[in-house]
């Protein structure tokens, strides 16, 4: 179901420290919108992952972060994980159990207990991400990349209202870049989710995501769309490469190109 509040996660001046070193520094008010995709960009270091799992509540923030309007440090645990599904970064997944086995866990521990429900949402879920054939796989038993779309899936299969993913893509071929990028901005349109993911891949950003935030040495140096932040004179700075970077006018994706390091 569609729902009508747009207001999503907002970050005001959140600062985030390991134990006595500080990783982010007072990022200022920033929004992920409802219904769209915000990628999250930076070079190693930078700082994604460790957003990332501040907002999933996994480090201690100074700041405020809310979710439609309600402070994350007020919600219970629980709360908290009816709400947030949070990918991590090379996660490593339950080695024994099998692949659909593991969507149903996923989505009981997230507080769906319907079973007859349970079963159809998952079901939906292998064919949609095109698990059908490794569904009595186990999880030990997979590649890489499919295990990556395995734990997307798990995330996803929790319906959150606030999907976070840590680089996603980083261990799937062409096609799958594509479609699970694809696929998850579908996800945020049509159930008005909040999709945060962290990317290396600049062109898959430039041409999915609705809104881009970039992270420099745990500092903000851009928020807007692609089009706004993803310019050659940032890139060099930012990531120190020299890129050409195309737009094309007839309306066919975007795409940027490193041509060398600096
Ligand atoms: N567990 C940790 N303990 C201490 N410092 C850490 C820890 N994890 C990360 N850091 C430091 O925090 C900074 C940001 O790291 P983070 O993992 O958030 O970067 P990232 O943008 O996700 O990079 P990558 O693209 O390589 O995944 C880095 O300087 C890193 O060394
Ligand atoms: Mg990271």
């Amino acid at each position: 179901m569609i729902e009508v509040n747009a207001e999503g996660l907002e970050i005001r001046d959140l600062s985030v420290s390991r134990g006595r070193t500080r990783i982010l520094d007072s990022l200022p008010e920033l929004r992920a919108r409802r219904g769209e995709l915000t990628a999250l960009l930076g070079p190693n270091g930078a700082g994604k992952s460790t957003l990332l799992q501040a907002i999933a509540g996994l480090l201690p923030t100074d700041g405020e972060l809310s979710l439609d309007g309600k402070r994350l440090n007020e919600l219970s645990a629980r709360q908290r994980a009816a709400r947030i599904g949070y990918l991590p970064q090379l996660s490593e997944a339950g080695a024994m159990l099998e692949v659909f086995e593991s969507l149903l866990l996923a989505r009981r521990l997230a507080g769906h207990h319907d079973d007859d429900a349970n079963l159809a949402h998952c079901e939906q879920l292998v064919e949609a991400l095109t698990l059908a054939p490794l569904a009595s796989q186990r999880l030990g038993q997979l590649s890489g990349g499919q295990r990556q779309r395995v734990a997307i899936a798990q995330a996803l299969v929790r319906e959150p209202t606030l999907l976070m993913l840590d680089e996603p893509t980083s261990a799937l071929d062409l096609h799958f870049q594509l479609s699970v990028l694809e696929w998850l901005s579908r996800e945020a349109r049509e159930h008005q989710r909040v999709v945060i993911v962290a990317l290396h891949d600049l062109s898959l950003a430039a041409r999915h995501a609705a809104h881009v935030w970039l992270l420099h040495t745990g500092r903000l140096v851009a928020c807007g769309s692609p089009r706004e932040v993803l310019t050659p004179a940032r890139l060099r700075e930012v990531y120190a490469i020299e890129a050409r970077v195309e737009w094309p006018q007839d309306g066919s994706p975007p795409a940027i190109i490193a041509l060398h390091a600096l």
